[in-house]
C-alpha cells in the first residue's frame, strides 16, 4: 500500500481505534480453552481492545492464524489485519544450538542459517515477526540470559546481529519465506547489577556507546524492522520511559524508524520501578518515550484516551506510534496478503524436515569447543567406551527459550552412538535433575522422585560399567532450566550429584572425557582436575546427539572458541578479556606483591579465555606482519600471518586479530577484538590470512564524547585466543 495511503488510513481511524491499534493481545484471547493470563487480567479490557488489537503475541499455526486472521479482519472497522509475532530464538521446531552457542562458532553464517531455517518453518505457520536477535553483551556469567546472546564481545555481537536480521528478512521481509526481525532488548539489559536478571543497570555514558550500543546498530542498520525495550533502568531510568535513550539515541542517532515494542509489561513495569504514582502514568511516560506496541499490558488501551483528552499527552504522539504500526504491516505485505505463509502444506513439509535437521546437525558440530584433550580424542570404533550419565538419555538439549518445540523431536546421545555402530556401554548414572528438584520453566514444572536407594544403585551400576571401558564419556551438565529468562544463578558449578558421579567414575577409570552441557560458561575446575578430555556443547539443539557424536568419533574436529570467558571462580564476576589495565597491572616479576590490581586468594585470570578453543589438530602461527608501520587518516594497512595445520587431522581454526590503542586521551582496554577468519586446512596445508585495519576501527569515545581515532602507537595481535602474544606495532598519525 502506497504510503499516502497508510495515512489516509490513519486519518480516517477513531480515537480508540488508534489506540487499540497499539495493544498487543495475548494467545489466551484466541485459545477458547485458555483463559487470559499475565497483568493484563488484573488491568482490565473490554472486548472492543480485543477486537480492534493491533498485534497477537504467541498463537501459532497455519490454521489458527488464518481462522483468527479472517474473522478479525471482518469485524475491525477497517479491516486492519493482525501481525502475529512469537520467540522464535534459535528455531521454531528444527531446534539450533542456543545463541552463545552459536556465537562460539566464530562464523556468524551459522547464525544466518538458523534464522533463515526458523523463519521458513515459523512463516509457514504464520508467524510474521520473531523477538529475536538478542544482542546483548554480557559479561557476567550469573545472569540466566547470557545463553540467548553471542557472548561478551561488541565486535563478534555485530558480525551475529548482521547475520541473523539477514537470516530472517533477507532482503525483502514480505518475501516468501522471510518474517521481520525484533532486535533486543534496548538497551543493555545483560549487565545487571550482581547478575540478578531484571536489575538495575550502571554505566557511564562511555561504556553504554563504546561496548553495549554498537550490536543494536548493527541490527538496524541491516534492516531489522521492530526493536524492543528492555526491563532494565539505564541509570536509573526505566529503557520503556527513557526518552533520551529511545528518541534521542535510537530514533535521531541511529535512525531508527520502525516500531519499538515494550518487553512484557514492561509499560506498567515503569510504576512498579516507582517512576509513576500509576498505570496512567506509565502509559504517559511510555508513549513519550516512543515506545509504541503495549505488550501483556492494558495500559494504553485504558488510559491513552483520557490522556489525550485532557491534554496530557498531544494525540501526534499517539498517531505516529500508530503509522509505524501501520507501516509495518505495510513492510511485511499484510495489507495485500493478510495470511502471508500461512499454509498448512507447507508447514507438514518443512517442520523438522530432513534438510533443517541436517542443518541443525552441521551448525552444532561447529559449536562445540574442545577445552583439553589428553590424547583421549578422537575415539575409535574399536575402542570400549562407556557413556554414563544423565544426558546420555536427555531429549531436553534444546534450551531454554525453545517452548514452541518439542523435546521428544530431539535425538540423544545414546540414540545416535546407538546408531553410529561401535563398541560401546551405556549407563546414566544419575537424573539431570537432582533428587527431590521441583523446578517450574515456562508454567511447566519439571520434578524428579527418585528415591535414595535407586539413586545410590544408578550410580553404582554406571562404576561398574566404567571398570570395563577403555575410557569413559561422562555426559552431564547444568539443567536446561538453570539459565535462561529469570535463571541468574550465584553457584555457577554442574549439580552436586553430577559432580558426585565424576568422582567415582574418575576413581576406577582415568579417561574419562567430560561433554558439557550448559547453557552459561561454568565454575568446571573440578572437571579439569578429574577429566582428561573436556568437550562444551552447550545446549545443542535437536540433533544435539548425532552431531556430539559424530565430532567424538572424528567425522569432523571441533572448531569453536569461547564466546565467554570461563571464570577460575563465580567471583571474579563480571568478567571479559577487554578489561583495562589499571595503575597497577600485575608485575609478572612480582606477582604476589600485594599492592596491584588483583585478589589475595584467587587468580585474576579465566580458567580458559575468551576465542580459546582446541582442535583434533594443531595449528602452526607464523609472526605478525604489517604491510607498513604507519597507518595515515582514511588510508589503510594490512595485517598477516601464515596458519598452518602442522597435526595430522583436518580442522578449522578462527583466526583473531585484536588491537590494543596503546595511549588514548581516555584509557582504552588491553586489546580488543577487531576481526576474525575461520580458515579450513587439511594436514600440511598453509593458508596465508590477511587482514585490513583501517581507521575506523580504531575509533572511540574520546574524552570529549567524541567518536573518533586518535593518533599514537597501536599493537596488533593475530592468533588462537584472546591471550595471543604474537603482535607487531604501527602508528596512526
Ligand atoms: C519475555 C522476554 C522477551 C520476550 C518477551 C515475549 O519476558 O524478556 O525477550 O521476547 O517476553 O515473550
Amino acid at each position: 500500500m502506497e504510503q499516502s495511503k497508510l495515512v489516509e488510513l490513519l486519518n480516517d481511524m477513531s480515537l480508540e481505534e488508534k489506540i487499540n491499534q497499539l495493544f498487543q493481545a495475548n494467545v489466551s484471547f484466541y485459545d477458547k480453552g485458555s483463559i487470559v493470563t499475565g497483568p493484563v487480567e488484573e488491568q482490565g479490557f473490554t472486548q472492543r481492545t480485543i477486537q480492534e488489537a493491533g498485534s497477537v503475541l504467541s498463537l501459532l499455526g497455519a490454521e489458527n492464524i488464518k481462522n483468527v486472521q479472517k474473522e478479525h479482519m471482518e469485524k475491525h472497522p477497517h479491516h486492519i489485519p493482525l501481525v502475529f509475532m512469537a520467540d522464535i530464538i534459535n528455531g521454531y521446531k528444527t531446534i539450533f544450538p542456543i545463541p552463545l552457542a552459536q556465537g562460539a562458532a566464530f562464523n556468524p553464517e551459522v547464525a544466518r542459517i538458523g534464522a533463515e531455517v526458523a523463519a521458513k518453518e515459523v512463516s509457514a505457520a504464520g508467524i510474521h515477526v520473531t523477538f529475536s536477535p538478542m544482542v546483548d553483551l554480557v559479561r557476567d556469567a550469573r545472569w540466566g540470559r547470557v545463553m540467548e546472546s553471542t557472548g561478551e564481545d561488541t565486535f563478534l555481537n555485530c558480525e551475529y546481529a548482521k547475520a541473523q536480521v539477514m537470516g530472517y528478512q533477507g532482503e525483502d521481509p514480505k518475501a516468501p519465506g522471510r518474517i521481520g526481525a525484533c532486535v533486543k532488548h534496548f538497551a543493555a539489559y545483560g549487565a545487571p547489577e550482581a547478575g540478578k536478571d531484571y536489575n538495575n543497570v550502571e554505566l557511564s555514558e562511555r561504556t553504554l556507546r563504546d561496548d553495549y550500543l554498537p550490536a543494536y546498530e548493527a541490527a538496524i542498520k541491516a534492516g531489522a524492522l521492530l526493536v524492543m525495550t528492555s526491563f532494565n533502568t539505564i541509570n536509573h531510568v526505566p529503557s520503556t520511559a527513557n526518552k533520551w535513550l529511545m528518541r534521542q539515541v535510537l530514533r535521531r542517532e541511529m535512525g531508527f524508524n520502525g516500531v519499538l515494542i515494550s518487553d512484557w509489561a514492561a509499560i506498567d513495569e515503569i510504576r512498579k520501578h516507582g517512576m509513576c504514582e500509576d498505570r496512567k502514568g506509565a502509559a504517559k511516560l511510555a508513549i513519550e518515550a516512543g515506545t509504541d506496541i503495549d505488550m501483556m499490558t492494558t495500559c494504553y488501551p485504558n488510559y491513552l484516551k483520557e490522556l489525550i483528552n485532557e491534554g496530557e499527552v498531544d494525540i501526534a504522539l499517539l498517531d505516529e506510534a500508530v503509522l509505524r504500526v501501520l507501516e509495518l504491516k505495510n513492510k511485511l505485505g499484510l495489507f495485500e496478503n493478510p495470511y502471508k505463509d500461512a499454509d498448512e502444506e507447507a508447514e507438514k513439509r518443512l517442520l523438522l524436515c530432513k534438510e533443517h535437521r541436517q542443518k541443525a546437525k552441521e551448525v552444532a558440530k561447529e559449536t562445540f569447543v574442545l577445552l583439553k584433550n589428553e590424547q583421549m580424542l578422537p575415539l575409535k570404533r574399536e575402542e570400549k567406551i562407556a557413556f554414563i550419565g544423565p544426558y546420555i538419555e536427555e531429549k531436553g538439549i534444546i534450551g531454554a527459550w525453545s517452548m514452541f518445540a518439542d523435546e521428544k523431536d530431539s535425538v540423544t546421545i545414546r540414540e545416535a552412538v546407538e546408531n553410529y555402530g561401535a563398541n560401546v556401554l551405556f549407563s546414566k548414572g544419575c537424573d539431570t535433575l537432582w533428587a527431590g528438584a521441583e523446578i517450574l520453566s515456562m508454567d511447566t514444572y519439571h520434578r524428579n522422585t527418585r528415591t535414595k536407594a535407586e539413586q545410590d544403585a544408578m550410580m553404582e551400576e554406571a562404576v561398574e560399567t566404567a571398570r570395563k571401558a577403555d575410557k569413559v564419556v561422562l555426559c552431564i551438565g547444568e539443567h536446561r532450566t538453570q539459565s535462561g529468562e529469570g535463571g541468574s544463578r550465584g553457584d555457577i558449578t554442574i549439580p552436586k550429584h553430577h559432580k558426585k558421579l565424576l568422582k567415582k567414575v574418575a576413581k576406577v577409570n582415568k579417561n574419562v572425557i567430560v561433554v558439557l552441557f550448559n547453557g552459561r560458561p561454568l565454575d568446571i575446575r573440578k572437571i579439569q582436575n578429574m577429566a582428561k578430555a573436556i568437550l562444551v556443547v552447550w545446549m545443542p539443539g535437536t540433533e544435539g546427539g548425532n552431531a556430539i557424536t559424530e565430532v567424538l568419533y572424528g567425522e569432523t574436529s571441533p572448531s569453536g572458541k569461547l564466546p565467554m570467558s570461563f571464570p577460575y571462580t563465580v567471583a571474579q564476576m563480571p568478567m571479559h578479556y577487554d578489561e583495562f589495565r589499571s595503575g597497577r597491572q600485575i608485575n609478572p616479576e612480582t606477582p604476589d606483591y600485594r599492592f596491584q590490581c588483583k585478589y589475595l586468594d584467587i587468580p585474576n585470570a579465566p580458567l580458559y579465555p575468551f576465542g580459546y578453543g582446541l582442535s583434533y589438530t594443531e595449528f602452526d602461527y607464523s609472526e605478525v606482519k604489517l604491510s607498513a608501520d604507519t597507518l595515515t587518516r582514511g588510508g589503510n594497512l594490512t595485517a598477516g600471518v601464515i596458519l598452518k595445520n602442522v597435526g595430522e587431522y583436518e580442522g578449522a581454526e578462527a583466526v583473531q586479530l585484536y588491537i590494543c590503542d596503546e595511549v588514548g586521551s581516555v584509557v582504552r582496554p588491553v586489546r580488543e577484538l577487531k576481526g576474525f577468519q575461520k580458515i579450513w586446512l587439511k594436514p600440511g596445508e598453509e593458508k596465508q590470512v590477511t587482514f585490513t585495519i583501517t581507521e575506523e576501527m580504531l575509533k572511540f569515545y574520546d574524552i570529549n564524547m567524541e567518536y573518533v581515532a586518535e593518533k599514537g602507537r597501536f599493537t596488533v595481535f593475530i592468533g588462537g585466543d584472546s591471550s595471543t602474544q604474537n603482535q607487531a606495532q604501527f602508528q596512526l598519525v
